[in-house]
Formats: C-alpha cells, sequence, structure tokens
C-alpha cells in the first residue's frame, strides 16, 4: 500500500480541471511513490467550486484559504488561483509546512517572486512552478538532444507564443486585463512560458528591448460565470479600463551570446495555443509547436547537403520521455503534461528534492519580464540586472 498524501487544491477554475485531472490520472499511469488524496477543493464561488468538486471527487470545498492551508491533515497545496494571490498563499504554505505545487506565471512582480523562494527555502519545502511545456515529450527529448550536442553552438532562439481568445472587443474584463491581478497580459501569461523553455534549452536571458502594445482599452465588466477563463460568457454593460498589453514583442540577448526573440499576443487570429520555438545551431536546429505537441522537427547538417532539410520526428517511442502512456503513435494531450509534472513532483517529494522550475526560475523569469516591460515603457534595451 502507498502512503498517501493530502492535496489542498486552490482554486476551481480552468486549472483546476486540468490539476484535477493530474492528481487523478498520476497512479494509474505512472510508478509514483505516494497515492494523491483529492482532500479538499478552495474557490471563490461556492456553487462552481461545489460542482467542480463533485465531478472530480473532491471530498471537501471551502471558501476560505488560510484555514485549508493551515490544516494539519493537508500535505500538498496545490495552487491555481489568479496570479496576484500565488505569493500570499505559498508563503503561507511553507510557514505551515506544506509541498508547494504552483501555477505559472509565478507572481505579479519580481519582489513577491523572492519572497516566496526565500518562505519555501527557509522551510524547507519542495516548491514546484508549473511552466507544464518542459514536460511535453517532445521538449524534453528536444532538451536530451541539445544535450547531446546534436545543435552545437545556438545562435537563435526564436519563441512565439500566440492566442486569439480575447479578439472580441466583448470579451468580458476578467482579472487578466488587470496589472495587480496578473502581472501583465501576454508578457506574463505567455511569454512566462516561452521564456522558461527558453532558459531551459538554451540558457539565461542577459538584456532585452521590447515593445508592448493594448489594441482595446476598455472592455464590459464580467457577469458572474465570466470570472473563469474557460467558462467566458455573461457581460455587464458596463465598462472597464484595460491595463495590461494585448501583444509583446521583444529581442533577448542571451548570456551564452545567443540571439532571440520572444513574441506574445491573444490578437493572432486563428491561433488558438500556438506555443512555438525555433532554435538554431551550428550542427543543425530544432523546431516545435505545441498545436502539434508529439512532433519535433530536426535539421542535422552532417546530413549530404543535397538531402538535407527538416524531418519529422513523432515523440512517443517507448524509448523517449514520459512514455508511459501508449504504444508508439498513439498520441497524448495537453492534459498528460499535468500528470506528467505531477509525477515528477510526486519523486521530488518522497526524496526532498528540488525540482525545476520552482520559485527560483520563477524569480529569474519575472525578472526578465519586468524588465521587457520598462523596456516597452522607457523606449530603450534593458539589462535584466537592472530589476532590483
Ligand atoms: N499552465 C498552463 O497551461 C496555464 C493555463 C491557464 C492558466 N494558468 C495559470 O493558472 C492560474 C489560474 O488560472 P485559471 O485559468 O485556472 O483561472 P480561472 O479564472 O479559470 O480560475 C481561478 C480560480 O481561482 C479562484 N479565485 C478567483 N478569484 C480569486 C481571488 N480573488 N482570490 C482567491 N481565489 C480566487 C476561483 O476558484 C477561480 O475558479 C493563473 O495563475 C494562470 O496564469 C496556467
Amino acid at each position: 500500500m502507498k502512503k498517501k498524501l493530502n492535496i489542498a487544491l486552490m482554486g476551481s477554475g480552468f486549472m483546476g480541471k486540468a490539476h484535477s485531472f493530474a492528481w487523478t490520472l498520476v497512479n494509474k499511469f505512472f510508478d509514483v511513490p505516494y497515492e494523491p488524496v483529492l482532500k479538499v477543493n478552495f474557490g471563490t464561488d461556492e456553487d462552481i467550486t461545489r460542482e467542480v468538486a463533485e465531478k472530480w471527487g473532491w471530498e471537501e470545498i471551502s471558501m476560505n484559504w488560510e484555514e485549508v492551508i493551515n490544516r494539519d491533515d493537508i500535505d500538498i497545496i496545490d495552487i491555481v488561483t489568479p496570479t496576484y494571490i500565488h505569493k500570499d498563499m505559498a508563503v503561507a504554505a511553507a510557514k505551515a509546512g506544506k509541498h508547494i505545487f504552483c501555477e505559472k506565471p509565478c507572481a505579479v512582480t519580481y519582489d513577491q517572486t523572492k519572497e516566496m523562494a526565500e518562505a519555501a527555502d527557509k522551510a524547507g519545502v519542495v516548491n514546484y512552478l508549473n511552466h507544464n511545456y518542459r514536460r511535453v515529450p517532445a521538449v524534453a527529448f528536444a532538451k536530451q538532444m541539445i544535450e547531446e550536442g546534436k545543435l552545437g553552438t545556438i545562435y537563435h532562439w526564436r519563441g512565439a507564443y500566440l492566442q486569439d481568445w480575447i479578439m472580441d472587443p466583448n470579451f468580458p474584463l476578467t482579472w487578466h486585463f488587470k496589472k495587480d491581478l496578473a502581472g501583465g497580459g501576454p508578457l506574463f501569461d505567455l511569454s512566462s512560458h516561452s521564456v522558461d523553455l527558453a532558459r531551459y534549452l538554451v540558457g539565461e536571458v542577459k538584456a532585452v528591448t521590447a515593445v508592448n502594445k493594448t489594441f482595446i482599452e476598455e472592455r464590459p465588466l464580467p457577469g458572474k460565470r465570466a470570472a473563469t477563463f474557460s467558462a467566458g460568457g455573461e457581460i455587464n454593460s458596463e465598462k472597464g479600463k484595460v491595463e495590461v498589453e494585448d501583444a509583446s514583442f521583444m529581442i533577448a540577448e542571451f548570456e551564452n551570446g545567443a540571439l532571440g526573440s520572444f513574441e506574445s499576443t491573444r490578437f493572432a487570429s486563428g491561433r488558438k495555443n500556438y506555443n512555438t520555438f525555433e532554435i538554431y545551431g551550428s550542427k543543425g536546429a530544432l523546431t516545435f509547436n505545441f498545436e502539434r505537441m508529439n512532433e519535433l522537427q530536426y535539421l542535422n547538417l552532417d546530413d549530404p547537403a543535397d538531402e538535407q532539410g527538416f524531418k519529422t520526428i513523432l515523440v512517443t517511442n517507448m524509448t523517449h520521455p514520459y512514455a508511459a502512456w501508449w504504444a508508439a503513435g498513439h498520441v497524448i494531450g495537453y492534459e498528460n503534461t499535468f500528470v506528467h509534472a505531477v509525477a515528477d513532483f510526486l519523486k521530488a517529494v518522497e526524496k526532498n528534492e528540488t525540482i525545476e522550475p520552482n520559485f527560483h526560475d520563477g524569480e529569474k523569469i519575472i525578472r526578465t519580464l519586468e524588465a521587457a516591460a520598462l523596456s516597452s515603457e522607457e523606449k530603450r534595451r534593458v539589462e535584466v540586472s537592472e530589476i532590483k
């Protein structure tokens, strides 16, 4: 019999479902040391929280997050609330000695990420920041190929994370449009993922030059069910001010000499979750598009010149990373990446080991994003180290 660990899920929206899926499925596919128990789901709307809890089998619901975090019977705090409250919940969880699984972006400011990392270090708790795209098998395989030297010296990173879900001017002013709740627009929401992937695959960003742009300045206030990204929907006749950018483009200089670019927008018509990267090196290149997440494109410059070209690798073999699902060629999806993250997290908890990305990675990512915001505001190149 595996030891049981009681989970508290803090939030019951889009990510509430994705994480419920992961905690439910992890033991069925991966050899993990614990059996997670879906103990309590905190939410701000009692009806929605009850619906989610009943659907996914959370034993209890609560409307009081502080009480939940301080319960003696809870082992893991899983934070899936709007970004502004990640810090308060994570610091409280660390003080209560709980291990922390937290959604991205880490927090709304660099200062908050430092507080989170410090609190987790002091308490000695395992902390994980869910930039889940690292745990797409094709991305983890790209990392292996780069470590094996398949790309040689890396010259370029080109990351574009494009969506179109708010192009309708009547899309309501949810928390995603408030600077103090979200930290920023697509820069924080989407480029945080791309910066995480770039740090993972290429290296640390040294300096940025960025331009941010807001296309729609006011939006209708949300009705009750419009409070969640996944539910979309009801709006109010009254309007409020959009406080974040709708698109962000930046050029990045890496510490190792590579040059890169990051684009993120919620106004790329037809692009739904177009999270892509291209990496160009002296020996070859790799490209990835999350909308075809089981595939990796690889160019090998050692191939005879006349036969050179990108080939598609279907990353579903039993020898590829996270090969616990199905037979080769039986592709997996977005939700599986959350299971991979939970599996790695539980293994880290057993050994009380560091897992990546964590709050220290969050610090570096948010620092880079704040440098981009400052660069756009002051129309100049900003060294990441300028952000204190
Ligand atoms: N890794 C990914 O792929 C991914 C995708 C989407 C969102 N996210 C991140 O997950 C987090 C949650 O996003 P979401 O899309 O699930 O949001 P959501 O709006 O769908 O749900 C947020 C939930 O948090 C709770 N909540 C709402 N307002 C609150 C408040 N003021 N105080 C405390 N709790 C509150 C509610 O239960 C709500 O259901 C965000 O940080 C977001 O950036 C990650």
